[in-house]
This record gives C-alpha cells, sequence and structure tokens, in this order.
C-alpha cells in the first residue's frame, strides 16, 4: 500500500509546492511564504551527501522548527547508494513528509560530480539509487528532475523507473540541465511525464503568476505547480493560485504590502554575528526578484544595488514603494526586467544552484 499525500490547503484543488532553492528555502524564508499564504508543500533545499556527509544543521532546523503547518520533504543529492540509504534514515527520524531526490541541479561543479542533474547521463545509476531509497523509505519517496542531460534522450527511460520503484510524487522542471535557468520550458514534455507516470506530478518551470499556473495546469494536467523564484518576488502567489483555481477573486496587492514583505524579510533573515552590511548584501540577492515587480525601468533595482546600510537600504525602500503605496503590485514580472544582466551568459550562472549565481 503506498502513504497517501499530505492533504492540500484546498482538498480536490491542484496542488502547490515552494521550489526548493538553495540559501532560499531556509526556515526563515518557509516562514515568510506561510505568513502571505503557505503553498501545500515545502521542500528543504538539498542535503549533499557523500562520504564525510552529516545532514547540514542549518538545513535541518527547516524541518525541526517548522512552523508553518505545512509539510517539508528532505531533499538529498548524492550518488553513493550506502551513503544516501545512511542520509535518508537519519532524516527520517526527523519530522519529514518525505525524502525527495534531486536529479536537476545544473551546475557543473555538481554535475561533473555525477549527482543532481548528472544522474541523468546514467539511467541505470538512477535505477539504482531509486531501489535503494525505495527500499528503506517506507513512507513518500519523491523525485524532482528535469528532462534531460543534452537532449531529451533519457526522459522515457527515467520516467520507466519512477514507475518501476513506485515513485510517490514527481516534480518535473521542464528543461535539460543545458538549458539551465533561461530557454523556454518545454510543458509539452511535463505533459509527456505526466501521461506516462502513474504517480502524481507537479509541473515547475517559468510559473509567474496565478493565471500561470493556471494554464500550465490546462496544458499539463499535472497534479499540481512547484514555483520558486516568483514565489520569492510575490510571496502572495501560492495564495492567490488558490483563489483563482477555487473561482475567487486573485487578491490585489499594493507597493505598500511588498514594502511591509521587504521588512519582515530583513527582520527575519538576521542572524547573530553577521554585520550589517553582509545582510544588506543578503537582501539584495532576495530584492534582485522582488524588484522585477516595482518599476518597468528598474529603477529599483539599480538603487538597491547601491545600499550600504539598513538605514540606505530602507530610504530606497520608503522612496520606491511609499512615495505611491496604493500602487498595484503586478501579478507578472515587467517584461525585460532582469534581475542582474551580468548573469546572462551562461558562465556567469555556471557555479552552482545559489542565490550567488541564478538571478533570472
Ligand atoms: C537560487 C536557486 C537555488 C536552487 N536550488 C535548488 C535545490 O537546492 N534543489 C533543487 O532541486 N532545485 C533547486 N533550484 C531549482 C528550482 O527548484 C526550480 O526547479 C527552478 O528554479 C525552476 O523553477 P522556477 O522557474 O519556478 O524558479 C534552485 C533554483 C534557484 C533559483
Amino acid at each position: 500500500m503506498s502513504t497517501p499525500l499530505p492533504a492540500p490547503l484546498n482538498v480536490g484543488q491542484p496542488l502547490t509546492a515552494l521550489a526548493p532553492m538553495q540559501d532560499v528555502t531556509d526556515l526563515a524564508f518557509m516562514g515568510i511564504i506561510a505568513h502571505y499564504g503557505a503553498p501545500d508543500y515545502f521542500f528543504t533545499e538539498f542535503f549533499r551527501v557523500h562520504a564525510q556527509s552529516r545532514p547540514e544543521k542549518h538545513i535541518l532546523r527547516s524541518i525541526d522548527e517548522n512552523a508553518t503547518g505545512r509539510p517539508v520533504f528532505a531533499q538529498l543529492i548524492g550518488e553513493d547508494l550506502g551513503h544516501l540509504a545512511r542520509t535518508a534514515e537519519e532524516l527520517l527520524r526527523h519530522n519529514v513528509a518525505g525524502i525527495d531526490l534531486n536529479l536537476g541541479c545544473p551546475a557543473p561543479k555538481v554535475y561533473k560530480k555525477n549527482v543532481g542533474g548528472g544522474l541523468l547521463r546514467d539511467p541505470a545509476r538512477i535505477g539504482e539509487i531509486l531501489a535503494t531509497l525505495r527500499a528503506i523509505v517506507p513512507g513518500l519517496f519523491t523525485v524532482k528532475m528535469r528532462i534531460g542531460f543534452d537532449d531529451t534522450t533519457p526522459f522515457d527511460r527515467v520516467l520507466e523507473l519512477v514507475n518501476e520503484h513506485r515513485v510517490d510524487l514527481l516534480s518535473v522542471h521542464g528543461r535539460t540541465v543545458k538549458e539551465m535557468y533561461r530557454s523556454e520550458v518545454h510543458y509539452d514534455s511535463i505533459a509527456h511525464a505526466v501521461a506516462r507516470v502513474r504517480c502524481p506530478v507537479l509541473a515547475n518551470g517559468n510559473i509567474t503568476s496565478a493565471r500561470k499556473a493556471a494554464s500550465v495546469l490546462t496544458d499539463t494536467r499535472a497534479a499540481g505547480v512547484m514555483i520558486g523564484r516568483h514565489a520569492i518576488r510575490n510571496p502572495w502567489i501560492f495564495r492567490q493560485c488558490r483563489e483563482l483555481l477555487s473561482g475567487q477573486p486573485v487578491s490585489r496587492l499594493t507597493l505598500a504590502d511588498v514594502h511591509d514583505y521587504i521588512q519582515r524579510l530583513y527582520h527575519a533573515t538576521l542572524s547573530p554575528g553577521l554585520p550589517e552590511r553582509d545582510h544588506v548584501n543578503k537582501m539584495k540577492k532576495y530584492l534582485n526578484f522582488v524588484g522585477q515587480g516595482v518599476d518597468p525601468t528598474g529603477a529599483f533595482l539599480y538603487d538597491m544595488r547601491r545600499a550600504e546600510s539598513e538605514l540606505g537600504l530602507f530610504r530606497i525602500c520608503d522612496r520606491h514603494l511609499l512615495t505611491d503605496p496604493t500602487r498595484e503590485f503586478p501579478l507578472e514580472p515587467y517584461p525585460g526586467v532582469i534581475a542582474r544582466p551580468n548573469c546572462e551568459t551562461p558562465d556567469a550562472v555556471a557555479d552552482g544552484c545559489s542565490l550567488e549565481t541564478i538571478t533570472a
């Protein structure tokens, strides 16, 4: 008997999940998202698994101290069967909704070790990993994958393995590893996965708004959506999805609401001993996404990148967000406002799955 998925907030409606994001989806950020409208499911950023690894303490906090009221799946990245099993067993002693395997990370540093997206070059190894984890995870075992490495050649074989090893939930980011984060998303490939696998599928990639979620759900017939970067820009997105999908009017937000979000995020992400300047720089990483919805010219982005102190940062926020506080925060990002032009080249984003490098 397979374990049922945790009940969604709106029973009978499509599922929503916050995508795992390294350096983002920690305890503080999950709390902020829950404040503005939780998704049905959370996923931790990946726990690295290798011979010397122990589950990272800061990631464990997002499980052990989770006060969102919503379940958290623990994500693993690795390829060694014994160490994956050891880590999964250890994580199962914590309050996890399930164990999730990363088959998508596109960072060369990662895939060159044949983990994350690198495993998509080796479906036989994926089969061994799925068999190992399925054997020791009595409850929910889930997978998050891209649609291939260079191209979609391995896709069908991996989908067969997902069925063979009774994976309970599959999240599909509709890009290959080589497509990184910026190409079009191949929603037709997500639809293909939905038709092939027996478990529910979460569609992932460029879901910018509740309306986009609804159209992707129609096009792919997925059981739900997983949203990453656009939840950093708009933490109300899960609530808006629930509203739209249940036929309610979608909440409209103002620039004053965005100001409230930034203040809350600033205080939630303070950590003892972190110098003010470093904290301001950390905020800029989130604000790179938020700024895509503040003004169509990117003026807020330009100014906030120059902030050097808390006072300076909030003066900029006050100027851009509280001069006309009732102005609407748009449901979609402004076209052409990108987080960091100098990250447009693949080399600049090649380093890792972290806010340091991914700012599209
Ligand atoms: C900063 C950042 C960190 C990420 N870290 C992870 C991770 O730890 N595990 C994972 O499976 N995917 C990771 N991803 C990929 C996202 O989960 C998601 O698949 C991708 O961003 C596409 O969805 P989106 O367009 O909604 O952002 C990361 C993405 C970003 C932007």
